[in-house]
């Protein structure tokens, strides 16, 4: 199912790093229209192109750089709106949208461990929408949120959901290489950054995320809740001097053997399911195996299918556990804006929201 005309929608906190993806992939978007846009204080009543700090490399879309800011307290008649406020203003934001008939994509982690939101990533979990009847129910919201995960998470999500429905894992270990635009903007100071590696992100809170959210992605939702995944994870994460693109280094322990040659097979047939295929912004392939003793990097690899894409590399035998490998995406655009984006699509497509 896709809209007869396009929906109009919102984004709250459009001036930040993510909220400027949003623009960016909404600008031409086939079934949505941006309509209302966002920011704190020192953003409200003033024009977008003036209060925003651009950072992206093509220019503010012309339509878009007049709309003037609104406040994030002033819930807009539109269908969707897509999260990109920090946690705290997401978590007294975001319920209002939704009480008033709003279906909220959020990015912020405020919500992606609540029991009745679905943690979305639809070529993974799309049945996990089902919760949305009981969250609606519930809440006493006529709209509703559905949140997207960590940007480290869905990296390595994208990664083991093939090979977890094939071989079953058991443990987990991984270490990430966070790009320095996963803090938004201006983000980590240079002085800190350049020539440097920083082994910590959020005082732990990362590692904490990308050790819960992979268990609730790949759990069942089953009787109306979500049944975690039984999976023992642990993460070291770290920022580098890199950009756009989040790498992350993973050691795999699995019930059922396989070689990395059987592994790498399933990782490139693993396609989304039917729905998912014909949605605007999925990728072409949700991952991609390179051969290359040397892939994937961030600065060749992150703009795979506009972003959307993962690229997974180096899978071969681990000496502790059975395979290790190394998998990337796009921070703000798979692991943010994009991610947000696809979980509308999918909102759409399987009829939750549409035309009035
Ligand atoms: N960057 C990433 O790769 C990434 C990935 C996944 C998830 N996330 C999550 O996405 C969210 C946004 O991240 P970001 O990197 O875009 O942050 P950011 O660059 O700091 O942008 C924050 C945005 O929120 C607005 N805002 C701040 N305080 C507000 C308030 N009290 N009321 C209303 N709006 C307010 C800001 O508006 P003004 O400019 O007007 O102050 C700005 O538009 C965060 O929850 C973050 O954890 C980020």
């Amino acid at each position: 199912m896709h809209p007869s005309s396009k929906l109009p929608v919102a984004i709250l906190g459009a001036t930040g790093a993510v909220g400027q993806r949003f623009v960016q992939l909404l600008a031409n978007h086939p079934w949505f229209e941006i309509a209302v846009l966002t920011g704190s204080d020192r953003s409200i009543g003033k024009p977008y192109g003036e209060v925003t700090r651009w950072i992206l490399g093509e220019p503010i879309p012309e339509k878009v750089a007049g709309m003037i800011v609104q406040p994030t307290t002033d819930v807009a008649d539109v269908p969707i709106a897509f999260g990109a406020l920090p946690t705290e203003s997401a978590v007294e934001a975001e319920p209002q949208w939704a009480a008033n008939g709003v279906y909220v994509c959020s990015n912020a982690s405020a919500f992606r461990m609540d029991p009745l939101v679905p943690l979305l990533i639809p070529e993974v979990n799309p049945e996990h929408l089902g919760m949305l009847e009981r969250q609606q129910r519930e809440r006493g919201w006529r709209g509703a949120i559905v949140t997207n995960p960590n940007c480290s998470t869905i990296t390595i999500v994208m990664a083991l959901k093939p090979l977890h429905d094939a071989f079953g894992i058991r443990r987990m270990f991984t270490t990430t290489l966070q790009a320095v635009s996963g803090a938004g903007y201006p983000g980590v100071a240079s002085l800190d950054i350049i020539d440097n590696i920083i082994p910590n992100i959020g005082n732990g809170s990362e590692e904490a995320k990308i050790e819960t959210e992979p268990l609730k992605l790949l759990g069942r939702f089953e009787d109306g809740a979500f049944r975690d995944a039984r999976i023992a994870i642990s993460a070291q994460v770290t920022r580098v001097p890199v950009i756009d693109g989040h790498t992350a280094a993973v050691s795999v322990e699995l019930d059922a053997k396989a070689t990395p040659g059987e592994a790498s097979t399933t990782l490139s047939e693993f396609r989304a399911p039917a729905i998912v295929r014909g949605m605007p912004s999925a990728p072409e392939r949700p991952i991609v195996v390179r051969p290359e003793a040397d892939r994937p990097q961030p600065r060749r690899d992150r703009d795979l299918y506009g972003g959307m894409g993962t690229t997974v590399g180096r899978v071969r035998p681990c000496n502790l556990f059975d395979l290790k490998f190394v998998a990337l995406s796009h921070n703000t655009i798979r692991g943010a804006a994009g991610g947000a984006v696809l979980n509308a699509e999918l909102l759409v497509a399987e009829g939750l929201v549409g035309n009035r």
